[in-house]
């Protein structure tokens, strides 16, 4: 459809929140970042949502809530390597799969995660 924004294009706020889960799911067992969470996810979950719906074009969730997302700032208290920026995006690549997006938005998604997750690389291998 013309006129989508990549947030509709990926199936809404229920596509969104089973991705999310599945994603921390993986994120929970990787041992290069498992380590950085708090162990109850619940609310890393909540903000990841809101953050990833103005991401992608919907609602402005995030910033109502918290603010300007200064990602990079807000991640400057974990040590992040290119290990670990390469253990979000695979945790993100396995999640997208167990939740069957594919296609344009799963290659449009990926690309611009791959550019926020190296962006938060704040130390050297
Ligand atoms: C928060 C790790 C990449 C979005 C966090 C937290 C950690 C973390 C440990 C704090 C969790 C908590 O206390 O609840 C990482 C690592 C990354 C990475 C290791 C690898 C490069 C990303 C990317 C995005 C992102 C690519 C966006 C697409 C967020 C958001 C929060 C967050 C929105 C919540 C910030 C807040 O407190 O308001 N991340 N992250 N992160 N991360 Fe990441």
């Amino acid at each position: 459809e013309k006129g989508q924004t990549p947030y509709e294009a990926l199936g809404g706020e229920a596509v969104l929140t089973k991705l999310i889960d599945t994603f921390y799911g993986y994120v929970s067992e990787h041992p290069d970042i498992a380590p950085l969470f708090p162990e109850d996810f619940t609310e890393t979950k909540r903000k990841q949502i809101q953050f990833l719906t103005q991401f992608l074009g919907g609602p402005t969730l995030y910033s109502d809530e918290h603010g300007h997302p200064m990602l990079r700032a807000r991640h400057m208290p974990f040590v992040i390597k290119d290990t670990q920026a390469k253990a979000w995006l695979e945790c993100m690549e396995e999640a997208m799969e167990q939740t069957n997006i594919t296609g344009p938005i799963r290659e449009y998604m990926l690309e611009r995660l791959r550019m926020t997750s190296y962006h938060m690389v704040n130390s050297q291998d």
